[in-house]
């Protein structure tokens, strides 16, 4: 069993001159794809069967095999990234998501604060997600490979807080890079995407999202 690299969800050049073609090519045709050669490098040496990416990184979680974890994870986290970023991204939430997080966090614009503080407040190499646990929006950062599929935590979104991401572009100014993330990238499409899949732990009534109001909408009561 080996895995594929899926190609990026844009053009290499799509995302400038917020994140330069230079930084995603390097970002994803080496650091990606080494993270991807990884773990088929340690597939081939294991027993492992697994052909869902999800299930071999929460069994090689499981069974304390680190190395595998860490490859597989960066797989998948990476994946995700490319996902959560879009060249018409950015500003203000919309759609579901939008309505989640005033009931959650209230103003869009505090939770847009919390997100950006969270990113910023990453010590060392990590990852800041946007997360459904528990029903609810989160904010969640983790260090290293680590990743909310571990947690039973819903990834919705994330930032890539590792230097590799903004180095080039940036050097140690890790603020203007997630600044403009936020402000001209992310993807509150795919937040709403990932949402709907998972719709039956957020929702009775979808239609009672239009409606500020109604808070009956959460399935499983606190
Ligand atoms: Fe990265």
């Amino acid at each position: 069993m080996s895995f594929t690299l899926p190609p990026l969800p844009f053009p290499v050049d799509a995302l400038e001159p917020h994140i330069s073609a230079t930084t995603i090519g390097y970002h994803y045709g080496k650091h990606h794809a080494g993270y991807l050669a990884r773990t088929n490098e340690l597939l081939a040496r294991s027993d492992s069967d697994d052909q869902v990416l999800e299930s071999l990184i929460r069994a090689a979680y499981e069974q304390g095999d680190i190395a595998l974890f860490n490859a597989a994870a960066q797989t998948w986290n990476h994946s995700f990234y490319w996902n959560s970023l879009h060249p018409k991204g950015g500003g203000q939430p919309r759609g579901t998501i939008a309505t989640l997080i005033e009931k959650d966090f209230g103003e869009a614009s505090f939770f847009l604060e919390q997100l950006e503080a969270a990113a910023n407040g990453v010590f060392g190499s990590g990852w800041t997600w946007v997360v459904l646990y528990d029903g609810r929006l989160d904010i969640v950062s983790t260090s290293n490979a680590e990743s909310p599929l571990v947690r039973d935590q819903v990834p919705l979104l994330v930032i890539d807080i590792w230097e590799h991401a903004y180095y080039l572009d940036h050097q140690n100014r890790r603020a203007v890079y997630v600044r403009a993330v936020l402000h001209h990238l992310i993807n509150w499409e795919f937040a709403n995407e990932n949402l709907e899949a998972v719709s039956h732990l957020v929702l009775t009534d979808a239609a009672s999202l239009n409606t500020a109001e109604n808070t009956a909408y959460m399935a499983s009561p606190d």
